[in-house]
């Protein structure tokens, strides 16, 4: 007897969490571009007083998270929709708008969960190289055709840092039609020091029926273990999403921490100061190793490493951090890492100096 097993989604891989070899006891994680601040301190009294109350289910309407978060972006509750991480929305998205054969676009080089949510639902995926590390948005546009149900933008993109300008994003929305969702996701939001430049919810207030913004609270409110996203659009696309989203999706603790997180502005300050502290060592260091990172509007740097990633990924993972080559998501020969703390980033290039070193 064989098992109604779908083929597209017998293909994939599970998701397998980076194995620590033995003999390493304290591995730094510097692959899922987490907050190495910690947590909002705001978020973890938050968190004490909400567990009291775990004997009840959530507010299936996230009414107050959602109050705070349409205060903060000026906009009504309507246009918002929360999830279980910004990477729920990736599933629900696919789930409630691709039929199998129909085409989802995206970049080659971009945040791999797209690729892999899509083909699960049987998508036909269309994905558009890089240009100079960034998305090609001309090149993304052309691509687009009347089998095409929805388009991912990641920005900035993960895994390489990089962020389309504002005016290319305008040019970009106006080209698509009306009727081809475009989802851009915008989890590293908060890095980017120019948010002038992200024109996501711009377009959502100008009233964009088909523009879906994702957003995280795993980056830089600190509260990654927690999963909480949420999406910002149009009425007609929030009413139709809610239909396809578990109603408990977002547990009593997960509400409470992000909305205590969102009002910390003081956590959020110190996280972007100690983001930019790191990114200005890296720029400093790297070089004087012969690698060059592509510049970053993350908490995360991609660095071309002249060889597959494994080759360094590997070494560094011996010697205890955990990061990623990028080969696999369409980046050859780059490996990213995570910000972490000043300890911990002067001890990962001690780190890559000694395996850069042993192979000149
Ligand atoms: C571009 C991008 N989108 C979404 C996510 C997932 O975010 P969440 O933790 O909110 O599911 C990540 C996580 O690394 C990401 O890099």
């Amino acid at each position: 007897m064989s098992l109604p097993f779908k083929s597209h989604i017998a293909k994939l891989p599970a998701y397998t969490p980076p194995a620590v070899p033995p003999g390493v006891t304290q591995a730094v994680d510097l692959s899922s571009n987490e907050n190495p601040l910690g947590p909002s301190p705001l978020a973890v009294i938050a968190l004490r007083e909400a567990v009291e109350t775990v004997n009840r289910y959530p507010d299936a309407s996230g009414t107050a998270l959602k109050g705070a978060l349409a205060q903060k972006w000026n906009l009504s509750p309507s246009n918002i929709a929360l999830s279980n991480g910004a990477d729920e929305w990736v599933l629900l998205l696919c789930v409630s708008l691709v039929e199998p054969g129909d085409e989802v676009v995206m970049a080659q080089g971009s945040f791999i969960s797209y690729l892999l949510r899509a083909t699960e639902v049987g998508a036909r995926v269309i994905r558009v190289p890089l240009k100079d590390h960034t998305h090609d948005l001309e090149a993304m546009a052309h691509a687009i055709t009347d089998r095409t149900r929805l388009v991912f933008v990641c920005n900035p993109n993960n895994p390489t840092g990089t962020m389309v300008d504002g005016a290319a994003m305008d040019r970009f929305l106006e080209q698509v039609p009306e009727r081809v969702p475009v989802v851009v996701d915008e989890a590293y939001y908060e890095y980017v020091a120019d948010p002038g430049q992200m024109r996501g919810l711009a377009h959502v207030r100008a009233g964009r029926q088909n523009l879906i913004v994702l957003r995280s609270f795993s980056k830089v409110y600190g509260l990654a273990g927690l999963r909480v996203g949420y999406m910002l659009s149009s009425e007609a696309v929030i009413d139709y999403v809610e239909r396809a989203r578990p109603p408990f999706n977002v547990n009593r603790l997960a509400q409470a921490a992000a909305l205590a997180a969102l009002g910390d502005e003081e956590h959020v300050r110190r996280s972007l100061e100690a983001n930019q502290a790191a990114k200005d060592t890296f720029y400093r260091e790297l070089p004087l190793l012969g690698l060059h990172p592509i510049p970053t509007h993350a908490n995360f740097m991609a660095v071309d490493v002249g060889r597959p990633g494994a080759q360094v990924s590997g070494p560094l993972l011996e010697r205890g951090f955990i990061t990623t080559a990028t080969d696999g998501w369409g980046v050859p020969n780059h490996v990213r890492f995570s910000f972490g703390t000043p300890q911990e980033n002067q001890a990962f290039l001690a780190a890559l100096k000694d395996i850069v070193r042993d192979e000149r």
